[in-house]
């Protein structure tokens, strides 16, 4: 499974890329304006410094809504680099726009998907990637685990191209059930991945290694 992080800081990023883990960057509108990036030349300048720290894809969402604006979008952000993956709305003119894009070749990330119908459309355009949001759905009492695996049937099935980008991960259960699934990609802030690396018998063994260790070499 592809590890993304979700965030526009790069600090995170950047630990992330770090620790060696690091497959992508998904990025949303809230995700910048919490960073304070603002005005159309930031906001470029910030993915590409997102780009250049990053060996994967870097989803940068386009604002517009209507498809003519979603084109125009997408085309400036997709010349920034190689690594930029267009994000587009789950809405009627997003649909148009993810056939666009991959009829040419640009790699796309159809977000705010919520029903496994949204993701069926998702994929029957050529999104490369669909990203149904699991802790927004759990936030209302809706499974989004059983989400994942409505998706994972129906691509499978069919042998949908389109790949599975698990969004909305608040925490590492959601990340470890998503690999039960399969899905293809998670992503999730840096506390999440972090979370992984986290077992109370891991520190209590390595303390007891560590002070053997220095008892037999004094
Ligand atoms: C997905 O690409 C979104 O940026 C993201 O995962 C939304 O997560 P949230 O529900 O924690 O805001």
């Amino acid at each position: 499974m592809k590890f993304f992080i979700d965030t526009a800081n790069l600090a995170h990023i950047k630990e992330a890329q770090d620790l060696g883990v690091l497959d992508g960057v998904t990025t949303n509108p809230s995700l910048m304006a919490k960073e304070g990036i603002s005005g159309k030349d930031n906001v470029l300048r910030h993915y590409k410094a997102i780009c250049d720290l990053v060996d994967g894809d870097v989803s940068a969402e386009v604002i517009a809504t209507d498809f003519e604006g979603m084109i125009r979008e997408g085309e400036e952000l997709a010349e920034l680099d190689d690594k930029i993956v267009v994000k587009i709305p789950m809405i009627k003119e997003g649909i148009k726009a993810l056939k666009y894009f991959s009829s040419r070749g640009i790699k796309t990330n159809c977000t705010l998907v919520f029903s496994a119908g949204q993701a069926l459309l998702a994929a029957k355009a050529g999104a490369t990637y669909v990203s149904p949001f699991i802790g927004r759905l759990d936030d209302i009492s809706f499974d989004g685990m059983d989400l994942i695996d409505q998706i994972r049937v129906i691509y499978d099935n069919y042998e949908y191209d389109t790949q599975i980008l698990a969004a909305s991960v608040r925490h590492p259960i959601h990340i470890i059930k998503c690999a039960e699934i399969g899905a293809d990609v998670m992503t999730g802030p840096l506390s999440a991945i972090l979370a992984l690396l986290k077992h109370p018998l891991t520190d209590s063994g390595l303390a007891t290694f560590l002070a053997d260790h220095a008892k037999s070499n004094q």
